[in-house]
C-alpha cells in the first residue's frame, strides 16, 4: 500500500455543473459540463470524493445515486438525507461533491448526480467509482495436481490473499498468450490436449491502479515411458558360457521412468545397465525392463531373450551295434551335453532324420554297408563336428585254448573265439552236431566269446570236435575245434657255459589239454636246489621227475649239473593224472656238449 503514489490516493474529479440563462429572456436552463460519466479509481481504506460544482441556481434539489438506488437527497437549506447504512462512508460536501471516508470494496459501482430545479430541465451525471484492493500474496496452481500429455485438459488458476484485479496477462516462457474466452475464465486459463511441448515456464501478470504483481509457475507435462529398447554389449546372437555382457534398458519419459529388471519371475535390478559377468547356462532365458513412470504409474516393458550357449563336454561318439535278433544294425551317434543340445545327422544313412543329442538309425544289413564309413555330422552353435562308424562283418580268426584245474579237481578247458567284428561278433557254439547249452559241464561266458568245459577225464574232452560261430548281421565266421589229449610238439636243451645250467624249453600243439609237465632227469643225482620233493615217484626207465612245472610253463631250469657227468631229460605233458606221449630225451654231458641233436634214447 505504501508503495502506491500518493497523488493518486486522493481522487477528486471536478465536475462544472454551470447554470446559464439566457440574459435577454425568461427562459434559463441547468447546464452541466463536462457531461458523460467519468471514472474514478481509490484504494480501499482511503478517502475518495466525486466532486461537481455548481453555481447560479438557488436552491436546487440535489441527489445522489448508487445505481438507481437513491443514498442522498438534499434541498438546499435542509440537512441532506443519507442511506442509513452508508452514514459512516458517504458524505455530502457543502458543493454537493460525494466524498467517501475509508472507502471499501463494495462502493464500487455507478453514481449519478442528479440536480432538479423547479421549472427547469433535470440534468444529470454519472460517475465510476472502482475501488481497488492492493493485490497480494498471489499462487498458482494447476489442475489437476500432474499434468499428463494426452489428457483433454489442464488448467492454471491463481489465487491470492486479497486484492481486485484490474487486468490478468498471461504468459508462456516469457510470452504473452492471448487469451479469449475458450481458455481462459475467470481466473484460470486452459490448456487443452497438452504435449511435452508445453512444458514450461507460465507466468500471470495481475494488474490494478495501485500495483502489479507476476507470479510463476513450471509446468512439467508428464509422458512416457515410450519407445522402450534393450541393447547388449557386445550384441551377439549368442554368448558362451563364461562370457560377460552389459544389458541396458532405455526408455523416454518425463520424469525419466525407474526400471526394474525382471528374470525367471524375479526382480533382479533396479539400474539400467545389467551387468551379467561369466554367464552360465542357467542364465540364458527372457530378460524383462519394466519401465515406470513413478508420477503417472504409466508402465511399458520389453523383453531380451539372452541365449547362452555351452558345448557338449566330451566328442561326438559313433557305434553300431545289432539289433532284431542280430539281424539289423542300429547306427548310433551321440553328442550328448551341452545347450541347447547338439544336432545330429548321418546324412548318408538318411538325410531326412536328425536327434538332439542322441541319434539311432536302424537299418536292414545288407552287403554293401560291410566295411562302409559312415558319418555323423553334429551340429552345435560353438562348434561342428563329426565321428565315423564302419560296420563290418566278423573277420577270420584263430580260437585259442587255455587249461587250468578248478578248486573241485576238474579239468576247465577255455576255449576263446573272438573275432573282429563291427558290431562285436555273439558266438554260437556246438559240439559235433549239437547246440551246446549253458549248463555245469559247459558254460558260456556272458560275452559269448569264450566256452569252459569241466570234466575230470581228459578223454571227455576229445570225444567230439567243438565249433565256434562267430556272427554279426553282416556274416558269421565259423572254425572247428578239435582237442587233443596233453601232448608236446617241440622241445630244446640249453645249457649255460660251464655246463652247471641247462634250460629246457617245449611248445605244445594247439587245442592240446595240458595242466602241467613232469621234468624228468636220468643220470646221477642232484643237489637239492631243484627242489622237488618227489624225487622217489615217477621212476621208469631209469628216469626219475625231478620238478613239476604247471600247464602254463614252457621251460624248466636244472641247476648244479657236474659238467663231467652225462644227464638225459625228458618232459611229460600231463591232464592231472592222465600222462600223455613224453618229448624227446635230451642228452648232456661230455663228448656231446652243447647239442641235443646227438640224444640218444
Ligand atoms: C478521511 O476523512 C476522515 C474524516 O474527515 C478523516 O478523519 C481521515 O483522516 C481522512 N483520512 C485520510 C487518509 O485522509
Ligand atoms: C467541493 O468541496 C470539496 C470539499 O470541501 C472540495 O474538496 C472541492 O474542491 C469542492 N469542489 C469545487 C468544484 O470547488
Ligand atoms: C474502515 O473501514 C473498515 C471496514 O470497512 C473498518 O474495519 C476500519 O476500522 C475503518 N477504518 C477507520 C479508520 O475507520
Ligand atoms: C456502470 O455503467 C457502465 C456504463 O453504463 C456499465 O458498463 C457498468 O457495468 C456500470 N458499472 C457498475 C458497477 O454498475
Ligand atoms: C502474504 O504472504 C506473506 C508472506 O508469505 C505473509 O506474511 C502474509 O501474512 C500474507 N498475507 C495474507 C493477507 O495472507
Ligand atoms: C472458441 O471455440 C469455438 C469452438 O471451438 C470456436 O468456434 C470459437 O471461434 C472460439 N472462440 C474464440 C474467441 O477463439
Ligand atoms: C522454472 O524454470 C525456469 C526456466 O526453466 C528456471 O530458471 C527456474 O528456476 C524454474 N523455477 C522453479 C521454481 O523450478
Ligand atoms: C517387481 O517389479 C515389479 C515391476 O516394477 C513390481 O510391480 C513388483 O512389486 C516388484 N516385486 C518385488 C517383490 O519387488
Ligand atoms: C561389471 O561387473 C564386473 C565385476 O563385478 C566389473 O569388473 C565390471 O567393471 C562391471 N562393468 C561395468 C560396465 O559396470
Ligand atoms: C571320417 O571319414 C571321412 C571319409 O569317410 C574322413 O574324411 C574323415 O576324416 C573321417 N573323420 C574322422 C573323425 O575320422
Ligand atoms: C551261462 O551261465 C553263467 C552262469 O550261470 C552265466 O554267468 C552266463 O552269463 C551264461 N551265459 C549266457 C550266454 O547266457
Ligand atoms: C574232428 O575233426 C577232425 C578233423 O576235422 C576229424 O578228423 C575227426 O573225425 C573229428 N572228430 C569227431 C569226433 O568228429
Amino acid at each position: 500500500m505504501t508503495k502506491v503514489d500518493k497523488t493518486k490516493r486522493f481522487s477528486e474529479v471536478f465536475l462544472f455543473l454551470l447554470l446559464s440563462c439566457t440574459f435577454q429572456g425568461t427562459h434559463c436552463e441547468l447546464v452541466l459540463s463536462p457531461t458523460g460519466h467519468t471514472v474514478v479509481n481509490a484504494e480501499v481504506g482511503r478517502n475518495v470524493t466525486l466532486a461537481v460544482s455548481f453555481s447560479g441556481a438557488t436552491d436546487p434539489v440535489v441527489a445522489w445515486f448508487m445505481k438507481d438506488v437513491p443514498v442522498i437527497t438534499w434541498t438546499f437549506g435542509s440537512s441532506p438525507i443519507i442511506d442509513g447504512k452508508k452514514t459512516n462512508v458517504l458524505r455530502l460536501e457543502p458543493n454537493g461533491s460525494l466524498t467517501f471516508v475509508n472507502v471499501s470494496l463494495e462502493f464500487s459501482s455507478n453514481y449519478t448526480f442528479e440536480i432538479t430545479k423547479a421549472g427547469l430541465k433535470q440534468v444529470s451525471t454519472t460517475f465510476t467509482l472502482n475501488v481497488f484492493e492492493i493485490i497480494q500474496n498471489v499462487t498458482l496452481r494447476s489442475e489437476p495436481d500432474l499434468v499428463i500429455e494426452g489428457t483433454d485438459r489442464f488448467m492454471l488458476e491463481y489465487s491470492m490473499s486479497q486484492g481486485v484485479v484490474q487486468q490478468q496477462t498471461w504468459f508462456y516462457n516469457g510470452r504473452e498468450i492471448q487469451t479469449n474466452s475458450n481458455n481462459s475464465k475467470d481466473k484460470s486459463l486452459v490448456i487443452l490436449r497438452p504435449t511435452r511441448s508445453d512444458t514450461g515456464q507460465y507466468s500471470v501478470f495481475l494488474t490494478n491502479p495501485f500495483g502489479s504483481v507476476t507470479t510463476y509457475m513450471n509446468v512439467t507435462v508428464l509422458y512416457g515411458p515410450e519407445d522402450p529398447k534393450i541393447q547388449a554389449r557386445p550384441a551377439q546372437p549368442f554368448y558362451v558360457s563364461g562370457d560377460s555382457l552389459l544389458l541396458s534398458c532405455l526408455g523416454e519419459g518425463s520424469p525419466k521412468p525407474s526400471i526394474e529388471w525382471i528374470f525367471g519371475g524375479q526382480n533382479i535390478s533396479r539400474s539400467a545397465i545389467l551387468n551379467l559377468t561369466n554367464v552360465k547356462t542357467g542364465q540364458g532365458g527372457d530378460y524383462t525392463c519394466m519401465l515406470l513412470n513413478e508420477l503417472t504409474k504409466n508402465q511399458s516393458q520389453i523383453s531380451f531373450t539372452l541365449d547362452v550357449y555351452e558345448r557338449p563336454s566330451e566328442n561326438p561318439l559313433c557305434s553300431v551295434q545289432s539289433v532284431n535278433n542280430n539281424v539289423d544294425l542300429q547306427y548310433h551317434c551321440q553328442w550328448s551335453g551341452g545347450t541347447p543340445q547338439a544336432r545330429l545327422f548321418f546324412p548318408e544313412l538318411d538325410n531326412s532324420k536328425s536327434g538332439l543329442g542322441n541319434l539311432s538309425l536302424t537299418v536292414n544289413a545288407s552287403e554293401n554297408l560291410d566295411g562302409r564309413t559312415f558319418m555323423c555330422l553334429t551340429e552345435h552353435p560353438i562348434e561342428k563336428n563329426k565321428c565315423n562308424i564302419t560296420a563290418s562283418s566278423p573277420l577270420k580268426f584263430l580260437p585259442t585254448v587255455q587249461t587250468t584245474v578248478n578248486f573241485a579237481g576238474k579239468i576247465v578247458v577255455s576255449i576263446h573265439c573272438v573275432s573282429e567284428a563291427s558290431p562285436s561278433a555273439v558266438v554260437l557254439w556246438s559240439r559235433g552236431s549239437e547246440a551246446v547249452t549253458n549248463g555245469t559241464t559247459h558254460q558260456i561266458s556272458s560275452d559269448t566269446t569264450q566256452l569252459q568245459i569241466r570234466d575230470y577225464n581228459v578223454s571227455n574232452f576229445l570225444l567230439q570236435n567243438y565249433t565256434c560261430t562267430c556272427k554279426n548281421p553282416l556274416g558269421g565266421q565259423r572254425r572247428e575245434i578239435q582237442l587233443r589229449g596233453p601232448s608236446i610238439s617241440n622241445s630244446n636243451l640249453f645249457p649255460n657255459q660251464d655246463g652247471t645250467i641247462l634250460t629246457l624249453t617245449w611248445e605244445v600243439p594247439p587245442y592240446s589239454v595240458v595242466t602241467g609237465f613232469d621234468i624228468q632227469m636220468k643220470g646221477p643225482d642232484l643237489q637239492s636246489k631243484n627242489r622237488y620233493d618227489a624225487q622217489s615217484k615217477g621212476k621208469s626207465n631209469g628216469f626219475q621227475t625231478i620238478q613239476w612245472k604247471p600247464g602254463s610253463a614252457r621251460s624248466a631250469d636244472i641247476f648244479d649239473l657236474n659238467p663231467k657227468l652225462t644227464y638225459r631229460f625228458q618232459v611229460i605233458p600231463k591232464a592231472l593224472r592222465t600222462d600223455g606221449e613224453p618229448s624227446e630225451v635230451h642228452r648232456i654231458g661230455p663228448g656231446n656238449t652243447n647239442t641235443n641233436r646227438f640224444n640218444s634214447s
